[in-house]
């Protein structure tokens, strides 16, 4: 391959070409997220298998007023950042719990996925209009880097969802790190964190028997048949996510049915696949709640606090900036 003629591609393409080139093949998660992937992780969030959403909700729910008590008590304007935005179904519970106790401060919704974002505005305008939102388009680490927000007021940054599963540990602890960059000492992080539990609770949200999450993960190719002038036969490629009890990796794949070659047209190349080879696709990793402990110290934080449901399945973890 001539690395000269792609130098002028966009980021997904050249994602696709690493990812595909790489032994195993593997493809970013932050892909699933066009018009379409928003509509299917809504879809996923509504399934009774998938507890994450239900249980951050119930924690929000049941305990908002402890998790903004320490913004209420400095009673200086503030930022509420959030890394990862989506629907802002659960930051509308914060958000008019804010609004209802009149605090000064400053929305500012980062996602990676621009029809997210504009949905999420919209919504906010109309449900309460009182409130300063600023969206900003960008990935969790370069929105930390570049801090468009009040850097003088004291800060939130919301990180929920479980979203940091989606980083293998060593990665996730940059991305910590970037938290720590990102803020300084004394705001506060307020991180959603899937717990372990029973192995079969975790892989059933994963491998939903109505095939959502299925769809989900193979939009992944669809979206690179849109984009990119890729040809896959979405019906040739198995999705295949697996639980790993040891490490907590709840791992997806899609695995090639047969022999094959497709081609991708923004790249003018093609790709082989052996019969049964996988694309690793997305990882969803869980933690235990000491292993949450020794994230924050090794990251330069503070636990400050720790809010549950009450099966234990999910954690919203407070922790300060030393
Ligand atoms: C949005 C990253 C929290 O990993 O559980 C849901 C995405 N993938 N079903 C997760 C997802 C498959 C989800 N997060």
């Amino acid at each position: 391959m001539n690395p000269q003629k792609n130098l002028d591609l966009g980021t997904f393409a050249q994602d696709v070409l690493i990812g595909l080139s790489s032994k195993p093949k593997s493809l970013p998660s932050k892909y699933f997220y066009d018009a379409k992937g928003d509509k299917l992780f809504q879809a996923i969030m509504a399934m009774p298998e998938y507890y994450l959403t239900r249980k951050e909700f119930e924690i929000l729910e049941n305990q908002f007023d402890k998790i903004l008590a320490s913004q209420l008590a400095h009673g200086k304007p503030f930022n509420l950042v959030e890394l990862g935005a989506g629907d802002g179904l659960k930051t509308k519970i914060l958000l008019r719990h804010l609004l209802q106790v009149q605090a000064d401060f400053e929305y500012y919704p980062i996602d990676f996925s621009g029809s997210v974002l504009k949905e999420l505005k919209d919504s906010l305008t109309e449900e309460m209009p009182g409130l300063q939102v600023f969206p900003i388009e960008d990935t969790y680490r370069g929105s930390l880097l570049q801090r468009s927000w009040a850097n003088e007021r004291p800060t939130l940054i919301l990180f929920l969802g479980g979203n940091i599963g989606n980083f293998p540990l060593k990665e996730a602890k940059d991305v910590l790190d970037h938290l720590r960059l990102g803020t300084k000492p004394g705001d506060q992080v307020l991180l959603g964190f899937d717990l372990k539990k029973h192995p079969q609770v975790i892989l059933d949200a994963y491998h939903d028997p109505s095939g959502i999450t299925r769809e989900f993960n193979l939009n992944l190719l669809g979206r690179m048949n849109r984009e990119l002038g890729a040809n896959f036969d979405l019906d040739t490629f198995l999705h295949w996510p697996s639980y790993n009890p040891v490490n907590g990796e709840c791992r997806s794949h899609l695995v090639s049915l047969k022999k094959q070659e497709v081609f991708v047209s923004a790249l003018d190349q093609s790709f082989k696949f052996r019969a049964y080879e996988p694309i690793f696709t997305e990882i969803s990793k869980k933690y235990s709640l000491p292993e949450i402990a020794k994230l924050a110290k090794n990251a330069g934080f503070k636990s400050v606090d720790k809010f549950t449901d009450s099966e234990n399945y999910f954690a919203d973890v407070l922790w300060e900036r030393l």
